[in-house]
């Protein structure tokens, strides 16, 4: 085989065979295939699409570059939930212990990253002694004990996708729906999940800005998942503002323990439950949608997904007391209100414009070597249709800065307000199922 036909096969439309993609994933992984021929292949894809065998085909083909998490000594079924990112997406805090409270084992490997604020294991560790350094073997035992645990991500995991996805990066093929699918797919894979829950944002805030793309994206992936033998569904949801109050990492992690008392903004109570009762059917802990629902109210009221969180935070290591006590997570030194200039209506509150403000605080790495500082971030006082007078706080900013004024600035750009009343847009837009 070559790979100059390849490419020309995929520039004229052609579909290709299995062998084929295999041979342009494992010459491009080994380096046997350069940059320059995987742009123009990345190209022909970005112009000509890819069948939905050659989409599944080609996340196998992934998977299959590197090592594969093997959960298959954790009892039951290993349901993971995937969130296309967003602005202050405190869920994976929350659906972690709800779902594991009803027997759905929940073992969760995660990262740090970039971003506004931390990933899930930096959130975590601003509770005091709680780490993610465990090998695997506590992992697996934690994981059959209290239905949860997290690891940091170790290993060799889709290296073909790590690659490729930097050269799209710099050859403006990033865009392209098969390209999208089948990386966010091939990492969930690997990583063991037995089924995947998706949660495809759309919005300002959201990789995908309109519900069409949200949707044709949500479509690929649940394809992708169903056709390699891992159930797959998706539920589309609102990222035109952040989602719940908190963006920050302690504030998140105060913000699960709220939502997990029952006491949680709404937006973020409702899909957690939205989310949770696809991962509990799926995890065949309940026979009905209702009946997954209604486990899951169940386990927020009587306190049992609270006693789970506090049981995972100190098997590795954590103070569990935060839980009854957040004042005993990361405290900011400075607090400022950002004072309403006008009486009306919330009408916009753009959401990586706000995450972008919560960075500049410290909340997020704007590199890979920056600190975080866990204390950091923003509150919503007020979110989109929200009445409000002049004078009245729209975001509380915790800060270790004396200085935030040019967050104050960006915040004023970035939320506005209406003189007329504002309906507040719609949470869950759409379920996708195989
Ligand atoms: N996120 C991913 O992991 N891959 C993509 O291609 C796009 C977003
Ligand atoms: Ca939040």
């Amino acid at each position: 085989m070559r790979m100059v036909d390849l490419i020309e096969k995929k520039r004229d439309g052609k579909e290709l065979t299995t062998e084929e993609i295999q041979f342009i994933i494992k010459g491009y992984t080994d380096g046997s295939i350069p940059d320059y021929q995987m742009s123009a292949f990345t190209m022909a894809i970005y112009f000509q699409g890819m069948t939905e065998r050659e989409r599944a085909d080609l996340t196998m083909a992934m998977v299959e570059s590197g090592d594969q998490i093997d959960l298959s000594k954790i009892e039951g079924i290993k349901v993971d939930k995937h969130s296309t990112g967003g602005v202050g997406d405190t869920t994976t805090l929350v659906l972690g212990p709800l779902v594991a409270s009803v027997g759905v084992p929940v073992a969760k490997m995660s990262g740090r990253g970039l971003g506004h604020t931390g990933g899930t294991i930096d959130k975590l560790e601003s509770v005091p002694g709680f780490h993610v350094e465990i090998d695997n073997n506590t992992f697996i035992d934690l994981v059959n004990k209290n239905k949860i645990a997290v690891i940091s991500q170790s290993g060799n995991l889709t290296p073909a996708d790590k690659k490729l996805y930097a050269l799209r990066d710099v050859t403006a093929t990033v865009n392209s729906i098969p390209l999208i699918a089948s990386s966010i797919m091939s990492k969930k894979i690997a990583a063991g999940a037995d089924c995947i829950v998706l949660d495809v944002k759309t919005g300002a805030g959201a990789f995908m800005k309109t519900l069409e793309d949200s949707r044709e994206l949500a479509r690929a992936m649940v394809r992708i998942g169903n056709n390699v033998g891992r159930k797959t569904m998706a539920i589309i949801s609102d990222m035109s503002q952040p989602l719940g109050f908190a963006i920050g990492n302690a504030l998140e992690v105060k913000e699960a323990i709220d939502t997990l008392k029952g006491e949680g903004p709404e937006d973020l109570t409702e899909l957690c439950l939205t989310l949770g009762s696809h991962m509990v059917l799926l995890a065949q802990k309940a026979n009905s949608l209702t009946e997954a629902r209604q486990m899951l109210e169940k386990a927020i009221q009587n306190g049992s997904s609270l006693e789970t969180l506090k049981v995972f935070l100190s098997s590795q290591g954590g103070d569990a007391s935060v839980v009854d006590d957040p004042s005993k997570l990361p405290q900011a030194k400075y607090t400022f209100e950002l004072e309403a200039k006008e009486d009306g209506f919330v009408s916009e509150i753009v959401a990586d414009a706000v995450g972008t403000a919560a960075m500049l605080l410290g909340a997020g790495r704007a590199t890979k070597e920056s600190e975080i500082d866990l204390a950091a971030g923003l509150v919503l006082r007020k979110k989109i249709g929200d009445q409000v007078k002049k004078g009245e706080s729209l975001v509380t900013i915790y800060s270790n800065f004396e200085n935030v004024n040019e967050v104050k600035e960006k915040l004023y750009e970035n939320i506005k307000i209406s003189p007329e009343k504002v309906n507040p847009p719609k949470l869950i837009h759409e379920e996708i199922t195989g």
